[in-house]
């Protein structure tokens, strides 16, 4: 089972310094995916999302649903299904084309003329939109902003020092009234190098707290087995809700 239990009022493992160099290359997530060392990949979507799903929605309007970093999670799935646009970043083509063929979904594939290199996916209704490149290349594309975001495994992916450009980054895609969704890692750096990296409370008010309204929704134990691989004995997963302020 388990343990929810509300926010501490000490931060458990509030040390960010001591993971502030580790860097991943793109080459290296692609590589990831590539050696099939995808363990972060949830097959049945993420609990505390489907336990939230009302409070995501909210307004009962069609919404535009951002996914940066978005591996191939089935999530995207759930809210084209519910009639919402969807749009994804994500840096390994083999992902995307992943989530695609896992999904019965027909799809199309072309440039993008403002991002070299760069590729669109879109399924054939044209209700999710995956973008094969990196997440700071996007802005470029002009894309319209978005009234959600699902942030899983994706600000605990950035390196820690581009973590501050991240933010506002997604920051500059969101529209009035929008619903940010974060889901941070909390547990001792000094035993685990990461990915994902330790992302602390006080870390999540430091890089939101001047430009938005946080809310923390579950603070859930998520320490399975193979997480002792890496040298830890706790791991507990943060939901928060941010807004604008
Ligand atoms: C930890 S995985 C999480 C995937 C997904 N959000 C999930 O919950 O399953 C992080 C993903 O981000 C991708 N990625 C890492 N850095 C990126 C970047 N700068 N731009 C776009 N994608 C990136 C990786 O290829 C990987 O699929």
């Amino acid at each position: 089972m388990d343990t929810i239990r509300n926010l501490p009022e000490t931060e458990e493992y509030p040390d960010t310094e001591v993971q502030k160099d580790q860097e991943l290359t793109l080459e290296e997530w692609q590589e990831k995916w590539v050696s099939r060392k995808i363990g972060f990949h949830q097959e049945e979507g993420h609990r505390l999302l489907k336990k939230h799903l009302d409070t995501f929605l909210h307004s009962g309007i069609k919404l535009r649903v951002f996914f940066p970093l978005c591996g191939k999670a089935v999530e995207m799935r759930w809210f084209s299904d519910l009639g919402h646009s969807v749009v994804g970043v994500e840096i390994s083509e083999l992902a995307i084309r992943e989530f695609f063929t896992e999904q019965s979904l027909p799809y199309s594939k072309e440039p993008i003329p403002e991002i070299p290199g760069a590729k669109l996916f879109k399924n054939s209704s044209g209700t999710i939109s995956l973008y094969c490149c990196d997440i700071f290349d996007l802005p470029r594309a002009n894309i319209d902003k978005f009234d959600r975001i699902w942030d899983r495994g994706a600000l605990v992916a950035i390196n820690p020092c581009d973590r501050q450009r991240y933010v506002d980054t997604l920051l500059s895609l969101t529209r009035k009234d929008f619903h940010y969704f974060l889901c941070a890692l909390s547990y001792d750096p000094t035993k685990h190098s990461g990915p994902p990296f330790n992302v602390p409370d006080t870390e999540v008010k430091k890089l939101f707290g001047m430009t938005c309204n946080i809310r923390c929704l579950e603070n859930v134990d998520v320490l399975e087995e193979r997480h002792r691989s890496w040298g830890i004995d706790s791991l507990f997963e943060r939901l928060y809700l941010l807004t604008e302020k």
